[in-house]
């Protein structure tokens, strides 16, 4: 029976992921250093999937450890999420994030090729196109990073590209994000991290509705948008975790590099999440617009045709219901 190990398999995205594997029946092991997650998820995830949830406390960048987890295990295929994930903390700390994200990828790939396995599945981001000059985005579109976070994933795509190059046997997906939000239906899980660092739009209406801040600050209300706010591609948690189960399936069958868009191909104003929120809450998410926060750009949105067409996958949960699941998230998780 095939094994695929989740690198960052208790994170955000790696845990909803990790649920859904469970439900196909697919066998799963994660490393992960909890470096961005709670203790507590490897109970939730155990909750959900009514397993034991087989993980190792492990960085990435211990090579050694990752050898003996891949043999032991007897994997069959990765998919690689650990990653520090802050664009603004990346521009303050770039050695950092090259440090771990690229010489951990580096350090995961290594493991990898010593023990023959040769399918991975990579966790890339919109934020390769940085301001783009075209919307819907496809995947042809020039690749212009504004950060460092930007640039270790196309630092790592590049890597890949080369170790495809060398060894015809690799079979290598690209998953290029857009804006995950929401949570898994259970109200268990969702974007829950250690850290207060993590000021993406939703998490930052949650700590509105929670009462640990005042205001929504909305940056920026003069973009060329029909109502002024940014546009962004959110996108349904479990939508995200299901291209995740339709990319092994491609990787399985066929060696090769590609690389995906991963988005609804809709884009939705800062205002019009905040409506939808509180349209499913009843609640009043008051905001406050503030300038224009630096490196944003007005539009980004995904022409995800080709993870339509070749991974056959596409999102299926809307705005509202996105909204609904963070809703129940929160109010499962309020104390
Ligand atoms: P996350 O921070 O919630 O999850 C990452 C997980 O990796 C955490 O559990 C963390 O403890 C673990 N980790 C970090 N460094 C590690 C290391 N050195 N060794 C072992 N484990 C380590 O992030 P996420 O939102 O789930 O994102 C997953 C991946 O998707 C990342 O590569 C991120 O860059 C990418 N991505 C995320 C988004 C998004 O909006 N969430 C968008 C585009 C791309
Ligand atoms: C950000 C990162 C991107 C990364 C993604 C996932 C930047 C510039 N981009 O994307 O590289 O892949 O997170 O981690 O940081 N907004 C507000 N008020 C807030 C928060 C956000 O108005 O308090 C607005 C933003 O200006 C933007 C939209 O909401 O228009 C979405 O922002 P966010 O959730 O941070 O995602 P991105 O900026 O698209």
């Amino acid at each position: 029976m095939s094994c695929i190990l989740i690198s960052g398999g208790f994170g955000y995205i790696g845990s909803h992921t990790a649920t859904l594997l469970s439900e196909k029946n697919q066998k799963y092991v994660i490393v992960d250093n909890f470096s961005n997650c709670k203790r507590e998820i490897v109970d939730k995830i155990r909750t959900i999937t009514k397993n034991k949830v087989c993980f190792y406390d492990c960085d990435i960048r211990d090579n050694k450890n990752l050898i003996k987890i891949i043999n032991e295990n007897k994997v069959t295929s990765v998919i690689h999420f650990a990653a520090l994930k802050s664009v603004s903390e990346s521009i303050v700390n770039p050695l950092e994030y090259y440090e771990v994200n690229v010489n951990g990828t580096i350090s995961l790939l290594k493991a990898m090729q010593l023990t023959g396995v040769k399918k991975f599945l990579f966790s890339s981001s919109a934020a390769v196109y940085g301001e783009p000059d075209f919307c819907p985005i496809d995947e042809s579109h020039i690749l212009k990073p504004l950060n460092p976070y930007a640039q270790t994933k196309i630092i790592i795509e590049n890597i890949l590209k080369d170790i495809y190059k060398a060894e015809k046997n690799w079979s290598v997906a690209c998953l290029r994000y857009f804006n995950p939000i929401g949570a898994h239906k259970s109200g268990l899980i969702g974007d829950d991290p250690l850290s207060g660092k993590n000021a993406n739009l939703m998490p930052e209406i949650i700590k509105v509705v929670r009462g640990i801040k005042d205001y929504l600050e909305v940056f920026g209300d003069d973009y060329p948008t029909p109502d002024g706010t940014g546009i962004r591609d959110y996108i349904h948690i479990m939508d995200l975790a299901e291209a995740h189960y339709k990319a092994l399936n491609f990787i399985d069958k066929k060696n090769g590099i590609n690389f995906f868009n991963i988005g609804t191909g809709k884009g939705v104003s800062v205002l019009e999440l905040k409506k939808a929120f509180e349209n499913v809450s009843g609640l009043n998410v008051p905001i406050k617009i503030s300038k224009r926060r630096e490196g944003d750009c007005a539009a980004c949105f995904a022409n995800p045709k080709k993870a339509n067409d070749i991974l056959k996958w596409s999102a299926k949960y809307d705005l509202n219901q996105m909204c609904e699941s963070s809703w129940k998230f929160v109010n499962r998780n309020s104390k």
